[in-house]
């Protein structure tokens, strides 16, 4: 009779136990119960306190009838027939998550998830393992940290800078005591010396009423402090009068302090349940009010898009003088009721200047309770302990106690009959289409089933409550004459959840009407009160009554292959199909102004689900951190398109988020798919071979839908530029590295020197994607991170520069010998050279630097790589009309010693019969792309330095890859998808412009240089 403890997975940060060793003990000596823990260095206790407590340290847990965790367990690690305990993050479908789940019923492993642990194991009762407080604990600990600095960057240093975040203590009572030593410091320091006006107090307003609120408040109160109604906060802060007050205020904030009625209309008693269930009648006047008058905002409110927001940008441009200069979303919703958090913070790096406003300094991190973890352990295992003889005598399910009976997802192999539904989610999500749940075929009576068919938007906790599982089933009860689909599915972790659910009955309305009436009751049950959700059904022009773009699924034959392929073509002919493009999940969608007209729907309630729709066409090498960055906020919908339909399955399985889908479109082929895809979007972002940006441009021009690209314009793309202008189309090209950064990191430099008064008599820029040193282990020096065609191309460019007033031209076929060395400025122990790159005098004109008798824009590589793939050229390597062969042929009677041994290199394992009898340039793309791949653990760089008037300024720019990505995809990635952000943004001056447009002007370049120094990606400046 044992359990056991998993070592944990999931996260570095993750060093949190189920059981303390305190909890293990009692275990062990009281209960009887053996323990066995998997070793692990990284938890918070050590494994030698477990050893002491009584239980066996052993990575062996095949011996334990029940098996505790905090997070995911890999599904590797899975033992079967056992029971596990631990947040699986599957209950709303969580497509990440959907692999641990399949893994969990093959191995019949009985899961209880403590997600869904509530009181009495009713379904949507309170929660019993939550970590709301401790989040609201450490948040308000990193809150002071960051104040600190904040201030300190404001001229004043206050002893908040001797607080850390919260887990730099060994535990929350030491951070406890730092922080009532800094309150105490500080109000000593107010008595002593006079602190500016608009720091005396500091005041710090809150906002929630819930468990995050109250683990922030508990820190707080350990500061010496005055709390104050918001009421005086309004008078006081209106009237500039603060005297009399200790040196910390704080004030709470309540929703009635934070709404009013748009109508104007006095409520002179707030009624909270007419706010909740149409918070479309109101606005928010909390900045106005309130929150303008205080120095630290402190939010914990739980917000959705239905309702105001706490603090948006607009608020912060509106009253320039507020006086707010640190916001804590302890809450961490990005983009949400603090609209100006942009993302979410990392443990390590909590907070930092607040884009909208760089006089703010914000804060926002997701997992606050893992800063904690000797306290939160404790909660976990005081609520656990209980539990632990039943499931240690592994208890039948049935007999459990009603909290793990009612937490139990999975059970000998199949999902419990609360959850069966996530089976549903997960193979109607995970379908291309959203191919209909049951499988209905087609019908003759198409104009019946539309006539049948209806949209239900349902908003609340329907997953945890059970009541979308309820709803579905409603509906599954009519089969085979009544079915469902979901059309969209936005969840979030601990929030409300929208679902659109398309409901289509056969019969026609009269049936529907008898479904509705039931789904309608279900809402309205008390046994679901708890659940807050709200069903409406949305008016038949959300999709101009079309509701064949959905049904269409019903009408294919889906056959998936067992690994996964994509569906048969079939079913696509119908006459009577039209709509999104095969892959989209979206029913055809009005324009959001119409819906005004609708007296009964409000317009966010409506269009809130998918705000936003983008689509990123090519799931190639640089496409994820794009991909990841435009779906960081997750009202925004991003399909990405492929012509290989695995590869984008692939990238969107990587990234991992519910807002994105695969798309199988080939570019070239299905042009009208393409062309009903983005005619659906809002932006368009093509990192397809830059070949196809042109009539991808025209599509989008055609459809008013803004572009991005990271590539040359070309003269197909230029040609364009006119009739974009004319439709009021901004199509923003050569926003990647390189072209991009360079463009803007040039032009910050160069605008700063003419703006002072000054010239650009020389400017050189270079720039390289390389290997880090320590993987360019081949005689190329020279690694892929990006197709080798266009670096192989790039090799045959023609190249211009003017050097100190002369005119230099290089033919393609001297490119490569024209290579001359280069050091960088403060790395000159980096052996490199520099090509070349094509025409530099365009850059005079884009530059705006008619002044310069030098202009060079040159391409890095190690020393010694044109040498030697000049000998490849010679040879014929790059033609198209000479076989490997015969190329191999001429290379091996001219080449030098060294060009042989790299050419040995690439050969090496290959049969000369595969090679020989294919064009040159495509067998050596190949045998680059398979010999110089960069390897599991190996490290890009990507290199850039501009030197202005010699080495009077110079700015240069050295990133790695990670783990997770290599820098030339997060270069190129990241800034492409901030160039889309600025699109789509309608308060930024890009979005209101049009034609074909570069990064050399400053509306582009501030905002994106801003952006990318978020991510990391940062400039370094040096000037005389
Ligand atoms: N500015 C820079 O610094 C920079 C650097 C690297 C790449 N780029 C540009 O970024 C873009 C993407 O580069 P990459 O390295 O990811 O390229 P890649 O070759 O790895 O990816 C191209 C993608 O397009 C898809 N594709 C190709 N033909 C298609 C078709 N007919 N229909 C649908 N999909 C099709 C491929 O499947 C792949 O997903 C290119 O336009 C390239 O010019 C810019």
């Amino acid at each position: 009779m044992s359990i056991g403890i998993v070592k944990e997975a999931y996260s570095v940060w993750e060093r949190r136990c189920c059981f303390t060793p305190r909890q293990v003990e009692r275990i062990v000596r009281t209960l009887g119960i053996e323990v066995v823990v998997q070793p692990s260095g990284k938890r918070v206790f050590a494994d030698a306190e477990y050893v002491r407590a009584g239980a066996t340290l052993s990575d062996d847990l095949s011996g334990c009838n029940a098996i505790f965790g905090v997070k995911q367990v890999p599904q590797a690690n899975l033992i079967p027939d056992k029971t596990y305990l631990f947040f699986s993050h599957t209950i709303k479908g969580q497509p990440e998550n959907e692999a641990l789940l399949a893994s969990v019923l093959e191995k019949r492993v009985r899961l209880i998830d403590y997600e869904v642990i509530s009181q009495n194991g009713v379904a949507g009762a309170p929660r019993l393992v939550a970590f709301g407080e401790y989040a609201g604990k450490a948040g308000m600990i990193d809150t002071l940290r960051g104040l600190g600095q904040q201030l300190l960057y404001q001229g004043l240093s206050t002893p908040f800078l001797s607080i850390g975040s919260a887990y730099m203590y060994p535990s929350y009572k030491e951070a406890t005591r730092a922080v009532r030593m800094a309150g105490d410091a500080f109000a000593a320091q107010h008595r002593q010396q006079s602190t500016p006006s608009r720091f005396q107090p500091l005041v710090f307003l809150f906002t929630g009423s819930g468990n995050v609120n109250k683990g922030a408040r508990q820190v707080f109160n350990l500061l010496p402090h005055a709390m104050i109604e918001p009421s005086e906060l309004m008078q006081r802060g209106a009237a500039d009068d603060f005297a009399g007050l200790p040196s910390v205020v704080g004030c709470q904030a309540g929703i009635q302090d934070m709404v009013a009625r748009i109508d104007g209309e006095p409520t002179p008693t707030f009624d909270k349940r007419h706010y909740y269930a149409q918070p479309e009648h109101y606005h928010s006047v909390f900045f106005e009010h309130l929150a303008r008058h205080c120095n630290v905002l402190v939010n914990g409110v739980y917000w959705d898009s239905r309702f105001p927001r706490v603090v948006s940008k607009s608020d912060i441009a509106k009253f320039p003088d507020h006086r707010m200069h640190f916001i804590a979303d302890i809450s961490c919703d990005v983009r949400g009721g603090v609209e100006l958090l942009e993302r979410a913070n990392t443990v390590e790096e909590p907070f930092g200047p607040c884009e909208a406003n760089d006089k703010i300094s914000i804060m926002g991190v997701d997992i606050l309770p893992s800063e904690l973890p000797r306290e939160a352990s404790q909660h976990f295992g005081d609520y656990l302990l209980p539990f632990v003889p039943q499931l240690a005598h592994n208890t039948a399910t049935s007999d459990l106690a009603k909290e793990l009976q009612g937490a139990c997802i999975a059970d000998k192999g199949s999902l419990r009959e609360r959850f069966t539904y996530i089976g549903d989610l997960y193979r109607e999500l995970g379908r291309p289409g959203h191919a209909v749940h049951s499988g209905g075929k087609a019908t003759e009576d198409t104009a019946a089933q539309i006539a049948g068919s209806t949209v239900l938007r349902m908003h609340g906790h329907l997953f945890d409550s059970g009541l979308i599982n309820r709803m579905l089933d409603v509906v599954e009860a009519q089969l085979p004459h009544g079915r469902f689909q979901i059309v969209e599915c936005m969840v979030g972790a601990n929030r409300k959840s929208t679902v659109l659910l398309q409901v289509t009955m056969d019969g026609g309305r009269p049936q529907l009407d008898q479904v509705l009436t039931k789904i309608f009751q279900l809402a309205a049950d008390p046994a679901f009160a708890s659940s807050e959700a709200t069903v409406k059904e949305l008016p038949h022009s959300f999709c101009d009554g079309n509701f064949a773009a959905t049904l269409r699924d019903t009408y294919r034959e889906v056959s998936e292959e067992e690994d996964g392929e994509e569906e048969e073509d079939g079913g696509e002919e119908s006459g009577l199909l039209t709509g999104p493009p095969r892959g989209s999940r979206h029913l055809v969608r009005k324009d959001s102004a119409s819906f005004l007209d609708q007296a009964d729907v409000s317009v966010t309630s409506l269009i809130a689900p998918s705000l936003q729709k983008v689509a990123v066409l090519g799931a190639g090498m640089v496409a994820k951190p794009c991909v990841e960055y435009l779906s960081r906020d997750s009202s925004r919908h991003v399909s990405v398109v492929s012509g290989d339909f695995n590869e984008a399955k692939a990238l969107c399985r990587r990234v991992g988020r519910t807002n994105i889908e695969p798309v199988h479109i080939d570019a070239l082929q299905h042009h009208d798919e393409l062309e009903s895809l983005v005619r659906g979007c809002d932006a368009v972002v093509s990192l397809l071979p830059a070949t196809m940006h042109a009539s991808v441009a025209k599509m989008c021009v055609a459809a008013k839908v803004p572009l991005v690209t990271a590539s040359y314009v070309s003269p197909e793309l230029q040609a364009l530029s006119e009739a974009a202008t004319e439709a009021g189309v901004p199509i923003l090209c050569e926003m990647g590295l390189d072209p991009g950064m360079d463009h803007m990191s040039a032009m910050a430099v160069i605008d700063q020197i003419h703006e002072s008064g000054g010239k650009v008599h020389s400017f050189t820029s270079v720039c390289g994607g390389l290997t880090a040193p320590e993987a360019a282990n081949n005689p190329f020096g020279y690694k892929f991170s990006w197709s080798p065609r266009g670096v192989l191309t790039a090799m045959q460019n023609s190249a211009r520069f003017s050097r100190n007033g002369e005119l230099v031209e290089i033919e393609s076929k001297d490119l490569l010998a024209s290579a001359e060395p280069f050091r960088m400025y403060n790395l000159p122990s980096l052996a490199l050279e520099q090509l070349p790159n094509r025409d530099a005098l365009k850059y005079v004109d884009k530059y705006r630097i008619p002044e310069a008798q030098t202009c060079f824009r040159g391409t890095l590589r190690y020393e010694g790589f044109s040498a030697k793939m000049l000998e490849f050229v010679r040879a014929g390597f790059l033609r198209e009309d000479l076989t490997f062969g015969e190329a191999l042929g001429a290379f091996q009677a001219q080449a030098t010693q060294e060009a042989k041994v790299a050419m040995e290199f690439l050969l090496a394992g290959s049969h000369d019969a595969e090679l020989d009898g294919r064009p040159a340039v495509d067998q050596l793309c190949d045998l680059l792309q398979t010999r110089l791949a960069l390897r599991e653990g190996e490290r890009d760089m990507t290199v850039m330095q501009h030197n202005f008037n010699g080495d009077e300024h110079v700015s240069t720019l050295l990133a790695y890859g990670t783990k997770s990505d290599t820098a030339m995809a997060s270069t190129v990635g990241l800034t492409v998808a901030i160039g889309a952000d600025l699109l789509l943004d309608p308060t930024t001056a890009v979005s209101q412009s049009s034609g074909v447009l570069l990064p050399t002007s400053k509306m582009i370049y501030q905002p994106g240089l801003k952006r990318l120094a978020a991510e990391g990606i940062i400039f370094t400046n040096h000037s005389r």
